[in-house]
């Protein structure tokens, strides 16, 4: 479907932030965002349901509460919704975040478009439960698409609960997350243990740890792979500063730094989906865009990674 007129319209007003990303204004009619081109999907591997390789992440960002905030992002989760995005990933403990997505789903109306995730991070079967339930009741469904078990607390305790609630039909998927190094190995030990539908790890063109054990052992063990952190906080921008991309990253139809780093950990053949933090809908329309046309391949991969290493602040 295509965007509405008002939407439109705030990405006009949002022009200057587009020319920040790379795109002139004058381009935003042809934009590839815009353009209608289908948005690539990879299976899940324990269903063989198809999802749309970018989603959207919500720390920090969603942690709002004045009104102009809320209506900024509610134009930007519709708008998802229409770009045929689904995967919106949230928690508990992102402040008033998961609280926000749920009201403004429910004000759009588009809960059954969307692919749903949350997770939970607290010690003890029945604190689990108990907010769980409350996710539940935040997120306004009776029915989470994704529960994760957050940086691999408790994580064989939660992970009881949520096999009983992925039988009862009231949890779709299950899995652990995890952002941290010093935790890998552990999350490893975790993936050779459990059945897990889905894993979620830190992985970037500026954090490339994870592509060496955690993706590979994700697609031994049939694990979707969800990738938070992939412009690592910002950090990547600031990498490249006001740099032109290489002439080279039209071979693979990169319009922007954004779809660049998108695209390195798209081109990686074990990810899913990637979650970058979207609140703003030049963003929206920019993240979205690496999930249409071509990605990159190995040897492509490899120059991404020689060009960022040879800059003087990566
Ligand atoms: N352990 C875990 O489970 C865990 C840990 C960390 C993150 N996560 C998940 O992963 C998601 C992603 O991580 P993150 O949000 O912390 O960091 P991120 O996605 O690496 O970076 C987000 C930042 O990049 C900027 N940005 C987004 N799109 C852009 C674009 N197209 N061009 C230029 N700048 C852009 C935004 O800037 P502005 O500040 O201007 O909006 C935002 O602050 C989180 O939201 C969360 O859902 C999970």
């Amino acid at each position: 479907m295509p965007l509405t007129r008002r939407e439109m319209l705030r990405v006009t007003a949002g022009a200057g932030a587009l020319t920040a990303l790379g795109l002139r204004p004058r381009e935003l009619a042809t934009s590839a965002p815009l353009r209608g081109s289908p948005l690539l999907e990879r299976a899940i591997p324990s269903s063989g349901e198809k999802i749309p390789v970018v989603g959207i992440g919500t720390a920090r960002r969603y942690d709002v509460a004045a009104p102009a905030e809320l209506d900024a992002l509610r134009e930007v989760l519709a708008a998802f919704g229409r770009l045929g995005g689904k995967l919106v990933d949230t928690a508990p403990s992102y402040g008033r975040a998961e609280v926000v997505v749920g009201e403004l789903v429910r004000e759009i109306g588009n809960r059954e478009s969307l692919f749903l995730a949350t997770k939970v991070r607290t010690e003890g079967r029945q604190a689990g439960i108990d907010q769980m339930e409350e996710s539940f009741r935040r997120l306004h469904t009776e029915r989470i698409d994704l529960m994760q078990v957050h940086n691999l607390v408790d994580v064989e305790r939660q992970l009881s609960t949520l096999r009983e609630w992925k039988a009862a039909g009231r949890v779709r998927y299950l899995g652990v997350t995890t952002s941290f190094h010093r935790q890998f190995e552990a999350f490893e030990a975790v993936m050779r243990a459990e059945e897990l539908d889905f894993i979620q790890v830190n992985y970037s063109l500026g954090d490339r740890v994870a592509g060496e054990r955690i993706l590979p052992l994700a697609a031994d063990r049939g694990m979707a792979v969800l990738v938070n952190l992939p412009y690592a906080r910002g950090r990547l921008f600031q990498a490249v500063g006001d740099r032109p991309l290489p002439a080279w990253a039209v071979e693979f139809d990169c319009e922007s730094w954004g779809q660049f780093f998108l695209k390195f950990i798209l081109g990686h053949p074990a990810v899913t989906c990637v979650i970058p933090g979207t609140a703003k809908m030049g963003y929206l329309l920019d993240n979205v865009g690496a999930a249409r046309r071509r990605l990159p391949d190995a040897e492509q991969r490899r120059r991404m990674v020689d060009f960022f290493e040879s800059l003087p602040g990566a």
